[in-house]
């Protein structure tokens, strides 16, 4: 067992070669002006997409904002109120999950979706009779900002297909269906990513970079405009969405991906990118798991040896039983272990359960060792850009694997000890990041363009 999970360990001394490799491709982005091409060969890998975003509230926004949260798997509608530039109450909002089967069909289809369940959300709350309700959309796809109101989706990650909306304006695909609709008087649309959503939502004024871990993953961060080649002016600082997901597509992590990590990726929807993402993220922690635990059973180190029907499915091995089988007190987990494999149909004996967390916690450890590379190479990034022997700042962090695995955290907060003394680096994890962030960029974007 040891001899197939010993690929997964990543040592301090791997960390700080990632760390290393990450910073050299965060730079080369920086540098690159190609952003939105398709060509491989002149695409960078860390893409470092410019939000268009300067600044924070500065606390004289006010006024009422609808936000639209697009994750992976689910879709939020908020109404939030904002009061010299700060959330004044907990925001309404409603969530839908995201039928599987619309992830494959056309745009259209996915943007009269979103725009039949945002007019619901709007009726129920009586906001049709506003002269015009400003609107924040927090999508979590890479996308080319030509403007806080402009963007184009680069490509589709974490699963969806919808023909017709790569290379288009969301902003525009959105106003459309809206129209399609009619009855709803919604202007202007201020698009902004997850990640710098999670950021903006995040009340303390250390908070500079912003990470989710969750069906994807991604952070975003400060930068010197001094430094960003792709956009015009040198003062003050511009949030960058690093898009990081996609480190390792130039073939940078090749001596650490394992032959499971390979087939993984191999056999998904987008083969050769988004490579760390599929060593870290939601959508594939279980099935990372999957392909370990098939390969024990092969050599007979699980199960007797045998595989039932259940386990034979590529999607049955969930990433939240990861979670519940690292349960903390050793007991629940190993007895969740128990169920979940029994409810599979397996044949468990009395180590198999043992086994199997052993497993789930060095792929979940590998997981979080990596954020924690990523998050120190942008902190020291940040310290370096200022001058600074030493940086204290916090993280404005979401995603369900951070907040729901029971110790993802401290995995992940001890990596960061060991690996940047240089850097105090403070997590706060803010509920409703996405849609409570893009209701702040609206708000900002009000005060910025008087829409
Ligand atoms: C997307 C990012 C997003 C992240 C977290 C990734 O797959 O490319 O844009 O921020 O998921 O949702």
């Amino acid at each position: 067992v040891e001899e197939i999970l010993k690929p997964f360990r990543l040592s301090n001394e791997n960390l700080k070669e990632i760390s290393k490799r990450l910073l050299k491709a965060m730079e080369e982005g920086l540098r690159n002006k190609t952003v939105g091409s398709d060509h491989p060969s002149i695409r960078p890998s860390v893409k470092m997409l410019s939000s268009h975003l300067k600044e924070r509230p500065n606390g004289t926004e006010n006024g009422g904002f609808l936000a639209l949260d697009m994750g992976g798997t689910k879709l939020r509608a908020y109404y939030v109120e904002v009061m010299n530039g700060k959330i004044k109450l907990e925001p309404k909002s409603k969530e839908w999950t995201i039928p599987q089967e619309l992830k494959n069909e056309s745009g259209t289809q996915l943007f009269d979706y979103i725009v039949k369940n945002l007019g619901a959300f709007v009726e129920t709350l009586k906001l049709e009779g506003n002269p015009k309700l400003p609107l924040g959309f927090s999508f979590s796809f890479p996308c080319d900002h030509k403007s806080l109101y402009k963007c184009f989706l680069t490509k589709w990650t974490k699963g969806f297909k919808c023909s017709g909306v790569e290379r288009k304006d969301v902003a525009k695909l959105l106003r459309e269906a809206i129209g399609r609709k009619g009855g709803l008087n919604i202007h202007p649309i201020v698009m902004v990513n997850d990640v710098v959503a999670t950021m903006m939502s995040c009340e303390d004024e250390n908070c500079q970079i912003g990470m989710i871990i969750g069906t994807g993953t991604n952070a975003c961060y400060m930068e010197e405009m001094k430094n960003v080649g792709t956009e015009d002016g040198e003062e003050g600082q511009l949030c960058i969405n690093t898009e990081w997901g996609g480190f390792g597509d130039d073939d940078s992590l090749k001596d650490f991906l394992t032959e499971f990590d390979k087939n993984l990726d191999n056999e998904s929807d987008n083969p050769g990118e988004h490579i760390v993402e599929k060593m870290i993220s939601g959508k594939y922690l279980g099935e990372i798991v999957w392909r370990v635990l098939l390969e024990l059973k092969e050599k007979k180190l699980l199960f007797e040896g045998s595989v039932s029907d259940n386990l034979r499915k590529k999607d049955t091995f969930e990433t939240r039983f990861i979670s519940e089988i690292e349960e903390n007190s050793e007991k629940n987990g190993l007895e969740n272990a128990d169920k979940i494999l029994s409810d599979l149909d397996l044949k468990v004996n009395s180590t198999d359960p043992s086994l199997v967390k052993m497993v789930c916690d060095t792929i979940s450890s590998r997981s979080a060792r990596l954020c924690a590379a990523a998050l120190v190479t942008i902190a020291n990034r940040i310290r370096t850009n200022r001058g600074l022997p030493h940086l204290k700042i916090t993280v404005g962090m979401d995603g369900t694997v951070y907040k729901k695995h029971p110790n993802f955290s401290e995995k992940l907060k001890e990596a960061l000890r060991t690996l940047s003394p240089e850097c105090d680096i403070n997590i706060k994890v803010v509920d409703d990041a996405s849609g409570k962030g893009a209701a702040l960029v609206a708000a900002v974007a009000q005060r910025l363009c008087g829409q």
